[in-house]
């Protein structure tokens, strides 16, 4: 059994203060939930995020990490400044990053075998564009992005991949719950193929894009779907809140 997890990712939102504040105010919300709950935040926000989440059942990630332990990288942040806090997740690869930021199959690759070296717990995105999806590229574009960015890799136990369809991201658009269990068993057979059934049946895949507490509970009840990756919904505590508790 795969344990659900439903993950905030903040994006470049919230000040520290702000941060706090959503906080104390998801905390109650969330006190009786089932799946396991993590959210990522920007960077500055780290230090009072750990602290607001004592006594939860919060875990706390970050939303990127370097490929290098320490040095002269002006603006990455190393796993080690990540784990101090007490940092326990940590997305790679959103498509954002790869969007703006030239990250690449290769860079994720480097950044996930440091967070797996250093013990940090990944939550690796991946997902097509909408002009690959029209060109039915879809497939092609996922075995690329798992093959390249988790090559080398052979324990599995600590990762979580995102799949999130680009088209679907912060658009209201939301995968067809049987589009997204479909492409998402895509996934799954991938990994099979490469690293084997125990595996691909021990992963946990999440499905992001404009998820919302309206139809969580429909994408959370298909087989291959294990979780969310929550962007502008997890800004506001009741929404974020409504997702955890899907099966309320
Ligand atoms: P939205 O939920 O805002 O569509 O964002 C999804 C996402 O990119 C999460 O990483």
């Amino acid at each position: 059994m795969r344990k659900p997890i439903i993950a905030g990712n903040w994006k470049m939102n919230k000040t520290a203060a702000e941060a706090e504040a959503l906080i104390n105010e998801l905390k109650p919300l969330i006190a009786k939930s089932k799946p396991e709950v993590v959210i990522c935040v920007p960077y500055t926000d780290l230090w009072i995020a750990k602290k607001a989440i004592e006594g939860s059942k919060i875990k706390l990630g970050a939303e990127n990490v370097a490929w290098a332990d320490s040095g002269a990288f002006t603006g990455e942040i190393s796993a080690d400044m990540l784990k101090e806090i007490g940092v326990e997740y940590v997305i790679i690869g959103h498509s954002e990053r790869r969007q703006y930021f030239g990250e690449t199959d290769k860079t994720v690759n480097m950044r996930l075998k440091q967070a797996l070296a250093k013990g940090l717990k990944p939550i690796v995105c991946v997902g097509e564009t909408l002009t690959e999806r029209e060109k039915n590229k879809t497939k092609k574009v996922l075995k690329k992005q798992v093959l390249e960015g988790f090559k080398d890799v052979t324990d599995f136990s600590n990762i979580v991949i995102a799949y999130e369809p680009v088209w679907a991201i912060g658009t209201g658009k939301t995968a067809t719950a049987e589009d997204a269990n479909k492409t998402i068993g895509y996934i799954r057979s991938l990994v099979k193929k490469t690293w084997g059934a125990d595996v691909a049946k021990a992963l946990r895949i999440q499905y992001g894009g404009s998820m919302k507490p309206s139809n969580a509970k429909e994408l959370m009840a298909m087989r291959n779907i294990d979780g969310g990756l929550i962007g502008g919904a997890a800004l506001k505590a009741a929404d974020f809140a409504g997702i955890v508790n899907y099966k309320d």
